[in-house]
């Protein structure tokens, strides 16, 4: 039994109290880490995630009524209630308002908003969806870069699916979660976090191309090869919606028209020097076309080289992507590049920073044999910074969404 069925009993527990009813139903999403391949998944590039054994779970049952109400272990705040022919999406809403600018909606808390807006897109897509009790409890860390809002969107998804009958694949559920997290929660994230969420499967690292949204599962068994993939979650804690994202993803697309193609993976490493000449004037946007062609790249090279059994040879290429994330993309911080260099100088294959940037998390390629090492020596770097004690722990590849009863 896994960690994540381990918690079921506990969580439709919780829906019992609060909702005194059975949950016609458990669910588990997981969190993720990115492989390689960061900011490109808006650029119509390749990404390669692979899901944690850390899970948000939803006990839920359906309503008649057209009530939506949401209840979660982690967050303070009781019941939120909210009619779902009274959600609709706020223009530049953030979750905080939630409550007050849909419709004398009950005060929410951000999180809510995550799960209302998967209900609202469901709806929007003409999908027969009705009202619905849930109850969450999670163990992926929030704020660190490790997508719990996509586990929380998905996982609703997921049990919305179910119980209304709705039989939509796994990454049609990413996509209406991805929809609800631009359109209601307000965040322009990519689709990477939502389809590792909904597709990943254990053992495997997620090879999706975020055109046309093929993938493959490649296999990544670290274990079986004496190795493991450590996360140092920095504990600073990143906030997607802050604008700094927005900007780099509106500098992308600027970049893209100034050089004539649809997104910036048509842009090929052969194509880069003529390209970044002829972005000679802008500096800045110069530094991030070149991040994501050669970021676009390294993902062809990880794949390549787990495709011909050389796990060990993607670590020097992790570590180039975390120096381009620091000087080209500008979206690294202290903390991370003090994981990723001490990590290194202490014998890791390779590290870099994970997911969007600016805190969050960073993950170490390293021997098996010297993970603790390595973890100790990243431990004692923040401690003779004087940062917050980094969390660091283990990522599995492991199942994505999936039902547990
Ligand atoms: C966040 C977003 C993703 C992706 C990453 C960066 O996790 O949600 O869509 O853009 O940042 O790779």
């Amino acid at each position: 039994m896994t960690d994540t069925e381990h918690g079921a009993p506990r969580t439709a527990a919780a829906f019992r109290t609060v909702y005194g009813a059975q949950p016609h139903g458990i669910w588990a999403a997981p969190g993720r880490v990115n492989l390689i391949g960061e900011h490109t998944d808006y650029n119509d590039g390749f990404v390669m995630p692979l899901a944690l054994p850390h899970t948000t779970l939803a006990a839920a049952a359906p309503r008649t009524d057209g009530v939506l109400r949401l209840h979660s272990g982690g967050a303070d705040g009781g019941v939120v209630e909210l009619r779902i022919d009274a959600l609709h999406p706020v223009p530049g809403s953030a979750s905080e308002t939630l409550s007050a600018s849909r419709g004398g909606a009950q005060r929410s808390g951000g999180w809510a908003a995550y799960p209302a807006g998967v209900v609202w897109a469901m709806r929007e897509a003409g999908l027969p969806v009705g009202g619905a009790d849930l109850h969450y409890d999670s163990t992926v860390p929030t704020g660190a870069g490790l997508s719990s809002s996509a586990a929380l969107e998905v996982v609703t998804a997921l049990a919305l699916n179910d119980l209304y009958a709705l039989g939509l694949e796994p990454q049609r559920l990413a996509r209406l979660a991805q929809r609800a997290e631009n359109a209601f929660v307000g965040v322009p994230c990519g689709i990477m976090d939502q389809t590792a969420a909904a597709c990943c499967t254990a053992g495997h690292a997620l090879f999706l191309d975020t055109r046309d949204l093929t993938h493959r599962q490649v296999p990544f068994d670290l274990a079986g090869e004496g190795l493991r993939l450590l996360v140092v979650d920095t504990r600073v804690k990143h906030e997607l919606g802050d604008g700094a994202y927005a900007e780099r993803r509106a500098g992308c697309e600027r970049g893209a028209r100034a050089l004539g193609v649809r997104a910036l993976r048509d842009v090929s490493p052969a194509q880069l020097p003529d390209a970044l000449a002829h972005l000679a004037d802008e500096p800045q946007l110069q530094a991030l076309v070149r991040h994501i062609v050669t970021e676009n790249h390294r993902v062809e090279e990880v794949i390549a080289c787990l495709d011909a059994g050389r796990t060990r040879a993607i670590g020097p290429l992790l570590t180039a992507g975390h120096a381009s994330l620091r000087d080209d993309f500008a979206i690294s911080c202290r903390e991370l590049d003090l994981a990723v260099d001490t990590a290194t100088a202490a014998g890791a294959l390779g590290a870099r920073m994970t997911g969007g940037g600016f805190g969050g998390s960073a993950i170490v390629l390293v021997e098996e044999a010297d993970a603790a090492t390595v973890g100790k020596a990243v431990t004692e770097a923040f401690a003779a910074a004087g940062h917050t004690a980094p969390r660091i722990f283990e990522a599995v590849p492991s199942a994505g969404a999936h039902r547990i009863e």
